[in-house]
């Protein structure tokens, strides 16, 4: 095993040409294209007139995550460029990085699936995160790339941001907002106009800030008007997975540039995989939901169990595990119980997207029991999209199109890509009773 490892992590991290009389593993995108188009981009001009140009000023975020998922990626990417928009400072822009340190295009994870060690966020996103313009009334200079940053800047001043919370006591339990304050405060005071987060310095905002609603709940009133949320968009990449599969899922699932609900839609997240065992560690910490799964109004909200406050026993796991790894069983009377809520609240619902990690057969299995549920047009899942190999990296996305874009969504509570899903729907305005957890 080891052996088979080290073999597949020379072939995949030696920059020679892919050895083709091996097929140990397809080599994934290089995404050349999208890195390309932002190198390209209007704004990367160092004699544009200020505040762009070689008299802006930037920041650049190089302490940014690397090798997680998509989900706490894009949490992070929303703080770091809303921060830069209150701190009045041009973004520059980062790709979404699994491994910074890959000689080549691909890395490993888990050991053994072959992924991209870098995709450009252009390839994920479109809006103020990707280089795209800002709102009138909201407008700042557009971000640039990591090279024209270097070009302009090749001495920027470097923060330690695990210094620069102990200098400002910022502490574990530091509201999202005093968190955004302050370091907004030291970017508009810094006397260099090129300034950098160093890497492997630490995070501004952690994972424990979008796990608790506590931290994140003043912060909320002004971020929902930010224009990196409201300007949100997804890549023509992700809309073109749309656009080649939608007939599968909702006949208006095709117009990937609208945030328009699909009527009677039910989109549901369902986590599995590596989830049986964060679960139990979720009931360890006594992790509550993530905080945008945890806006007032939203139904479903979890109901401590006994052993909260006392002894831990096995309902308390039981009752984590029910939420936040439901089984089949558990699922489709879920279904049942949601659909009829829906349609006494004048929201009937016809057919179900299912967003899941689940492996093929497991996925076909809970298809085939929630079409025994009950009349439904269509009942399709993550599994069912047809993509090609760039598609491939970036289905998650399109995932949550279809999950943002849903009549009823049924999330995992736990789940940062269900959080974001909910993010999107609150700013969009879609009614909160509309969010479900299992
Ligand atoms: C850069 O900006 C200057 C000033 O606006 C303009 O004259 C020039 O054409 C731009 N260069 C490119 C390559 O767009
Ligand atoms: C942002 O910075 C520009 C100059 O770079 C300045 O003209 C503008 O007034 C600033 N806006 C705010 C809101 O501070
Ligand atoms: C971003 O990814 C591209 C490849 O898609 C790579 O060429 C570039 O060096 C990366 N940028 C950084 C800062 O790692
Ligand atoms: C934080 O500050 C304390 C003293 O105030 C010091 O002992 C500690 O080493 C500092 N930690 C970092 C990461 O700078
Ligand atoms: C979780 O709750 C239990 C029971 O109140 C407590 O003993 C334990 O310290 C808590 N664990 C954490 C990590 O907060």
């Amino acid at each position: 095993m080891l052996a088979l490892f080290l073999l597949a992590s020379y072939l995949l991290l030696s920059p020679e040409p892919w050895p083709v009389s091996l097929h140990i593993a397809k080599r994934p995108p290089d995404f050349k294209a999208w890195h390309d188009a932002e190198l390209a981009l209007p704004q990367n001009n160092a004699s544009l007139p200020p505040p762009q140009g070689r008299q802006g000023r930037y920041v650049r975020f190089s302490n940014h995550y690397t090798h997680e998922g998509w989900g706490n990626v894009m949490q992070e990417l929303l703080m770091n460029a809303h921060l830069a928009y209150v701190a009045n400072a041009t973004f520059v822009m980062y790709n979404y990085t699994w491994d910074p340190y890959a000689r080549g295009d691909a890395s490993l994870f888990l050991f053994t699936k072959v992924v991209p060690a870098r995709t450009p966020m252009s390839a994920l996103v479109a809006g103020p995160v990707a280089g795209g313009s800002y709102p009138e009334e909201a407008w700042r200079p557009p971000a640039v790339t990591p090279e024209f940053f270097e070009k302009i800047c090749p001495e920027p001043t470097l923060f330690d941001v695990s210094r620069l919370k102990n200098e400002s006591e910022i502490h574990p339990w530091t509201s999202a907002s005093d968190i955004m304050d302050v370091f907004s405060a030291h970017i508009q005071t810094s006397r260099d106009n090129c300034m950098e987060f160093k890497a492997d310095t630490g995070r501004i905002f952690d994972w424990d800030l979008f796990a608790n609603v506590e931290r994140m709940r003043s912060l909320w009133p002004t971020f929902k008007h930010s224009p990196i949320l409201t300007e949100w968009a997804w890549s023509p990449l992700v809309s073109s997975i749309l656009r080649d599969n939608y007939a599968r899922i909702h006949p208006l699932a095709g117009d990937a540039e609208s945030n328009s609900i699909l009527p009677g839609l039910l989109a549901m997240h369902i986590r599995r995989g590596d989830f049986v065992r964060h679960c139990t560690r979720l009931a360890d910490r006594n992790q509550t939901y993530q905080a945008f799964n945890a806006f007032e109004g939203m139904l479903d909200q979890f109901v401590p169990p006994r052993g909260w406050g006392g002894e831990r026993n096995q309902a308390y796991y039981d009752a984590y595990r029910e939420r936040c790894y439901p089984e089949q069983e558990a699922i489709v009377a879920k279904v049942s119980q949601v659909r009829m809520e829906a349609l006494e609240q004048g929201r009937p619902l016809n057919r179900i997207y299912v967003l899941t990690n689940g492996d093929a057969a497991w996925t076909k299995d809970l298809e085939r029991e929630l079409r025994g549920e009950g009349e439904w047009e269509s009942v399709t899942s993550s599994r069912d999209l047809e993509v090609d190999w760039e598609q491939h990296f970036v289905a998650q996305a399109a995932d949550m199109v279809i999950a943002a874009r849903a009549e009823i969504f049924i999330g995992n509570a736990w789940s940062s890509l269900t959080s974001n899903v909910n993010m999107l729907r609150v700013v969009r305005g879609v009614p909160i009773e509309t969010s479900r957890f299992w």
